[in-house]
């Protein structure tokens, strides 16, 4: 497309029937703020700098939100209507030629597939506007579609101001339009504010159009929950299932195994190979990237990690801004806290847990452990009960265990602390020295035995009955 394409998203009301402190376009769904997913949308038809969102409630959070994305933002001090809202970017938008898509801040199921068909309608007809309607077995609260005998729209009649006939009309309008930007930019001073609620409504643009001889066109979508605009949490909740049923669909027919589909929940931005199997009640969430062929046990959660080929997950495992290489094997029951780098092939088994912990090639810690601000190398054995004890009450301490050492269970080593290649650690040893290479260190007191020690004291027992 040659001509420029502007996309205004209006994003500046609160939405009192969220019933919360925080502005309505911030609420998530589908891991992402629904105005994220809008922006998103906006981001497959055109650059950036062509995308301009109105805020207003809480515009610095809502800035802040979408800032990583190069998007513009115009300032909505009262939110004096629809139509105002687009009025106050006027200057900004580019009027001489091209098209202005208008998308609402609060409706996060539109697929993309959807707006290119919208710009494609009002480029070949070159009609002033194109209105994305639907047909709802129950149309209360919208506004009602108003067409002429050719099929063209000649208004768009709000809830409040529609006649008991026109309340009859179930087609819809979805508040989604393309715009020619000279016949927007043109008409738009033409909106007045002459309804009770005393706002500029964008949808008075349908009827000026039509006074000026011009046309708008619906463009009619099949599938109605892409117009889903969330107005209360019943719909967030909604608009999230909706989400994260497309996301898994996608998966699977990308060649990904779901076991129960509707238990599993995948933000978004999250990618994963074929022939990976997900087992039921798994999250996997934030921008987490899952390789080929690996198998995430049940009611695992995966958070901001990258998990290479043929990694196993078994079931209640938790996974957070972690590395975890080809291969290895977590849980069950483990939890990988916060930046860890699991080699190749390594094993961590139930109730271990890492912290900035980094883990060779085929190391393994089985069982009940915590392993924190420590390096471990390759082919390390952490026996049972291992805690590296990291924190002094000031400072985190590093631990050091060089490759192919041999870790005791029920082992205490006290950071800083440095465990040399090959080196043994007896059980339930306290480990407060350096450990050089090759050598055994037993940090636990002497085994003392007294024979006959428990009969003596039962038969005294017995006696002094
Ligand atoms: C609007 C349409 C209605 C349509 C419905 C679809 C108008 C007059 N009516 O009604 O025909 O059926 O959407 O959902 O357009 N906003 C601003 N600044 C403002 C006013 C609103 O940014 O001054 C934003 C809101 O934050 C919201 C969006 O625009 O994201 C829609 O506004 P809202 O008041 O919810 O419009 P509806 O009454 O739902
Ligand atoms: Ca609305």
């Amino acid at each position: 497309m040659s001509s420029p394409l502007s996309v205004i998203i209006l994003a500046a009301g609160l939405g009192t029937r969220m019933k919360s402190q925080k502005a309505k376009v911030l609420h998530r769904a589908g891991g992402k703020a629904l105005v994220e997913h809008v922006v998103d949308a906006a981001l497959k038809l055109t650059a950036a700098n062509n995308i301009f969102v109105v805020v207003g409630h809480q515009a610095e959070m809502v800035k802040a939100v979408l800032a990583p994305r190069g998007v513009r933002f115009v300032f909505q001090e009262q939110q004096k209507g629809t139509g105002h809202a687009v009025m106050i970017c006027a200057s900004q938008v580019p009027a001489q030629l091209g098209q202005v898509v208008v998308l609402y801040g609060d409706a996060p199921l539109l697929r993309v597939e959807t707006l290119r068909r919208l710009c494609q309608l009002q480029a070949e007809t070159g009609v002033a506007a194109v209105a994305i309607t639907t047909y709802l077995d129950d149309p209360t609260g919208y506004g009602r579609i108003v067409r002429n005998e050719q099929g063209d729209v000649l208004a768009v009649v709000e809830q409040k101001a529609a006649s008991s006939e026109q309340l009859q009309i179930r087609e819809i309008n979805a508040g989604i339009y393309c715009f020619s930007a000279p016949q927007l930019w043109k008409h738009l001073p033409e909106i007045q504010p002459n309804n009770p609620a005393g706002e500029y409504y964008l949808t008075d643009m349908v009827e000026i159009l039509n006074r000026v001889g011009e046309k708008v066109s619906p463009l009619v979508v099949e599938d109605s929950t892409e117009l889903l605009g969330i107005n209360n949490r019943i719909e967030l909740a909604e608009a999230d299932r909706i989400l994260r049923k497309r996301k898994a669909q996608e998966l699977m027919l990308a060649g990904v195994t779901i076991e129960k589909p509707d238990t599993v929940t995948i933000d978004l931005d999250v990618q994963i190979g074929a022939d990976t199997v997900i087992e039921p009640f798994v999250r996997i969430t934030g921008e987490t990237v899952i390789g080929s062929e690996c198998h995430l046990g049940a009611c695992s959660i995966i958070h901001s990690s990258k998990l290479e080929d043929q990694v196993q997950v078994l079931p209640f495992s938790m996974i957070s801004s972690s590395y975890v290489e080809t291969g290895a094997q977590i849980g069950p029951y483990a939890r990988l806290r916060l930046e860890n780098h699991v080699g190749a092939g390594a094993h961590i088994g139930n109730f271990v847990e890492l912290k900035k912990t980094r883990l060779g090639r085929g190391a393994k810690a089985q069982h009940l452990a915590y392993l924190g601000d420590s390096t471990i190398g390759a082919s390390v054995n952490i026996g049972a009960g291992t805690i590296t004890c990291n924190y002094d009450g000031r400072a985190k301490h590093p631990t050091k265990i060089g490759e192919g050492a041999f870790i005791g269970s029920n082992s205490t080593l006290v950071a800083p602390v440095e465990i040399g290649d090959g080196a043994y650690v007896g059980a339930g040893s306290v480990i407060t020295d350096e450990v050089p290479q090759d050598a055994l260190a037993l940090g636990r007191a002497r085994q003392v035995l007294k024979e006959g020690w428990a009969r003596k004291r039962r038969e005294a027992n017995v006696s002094s009955d």
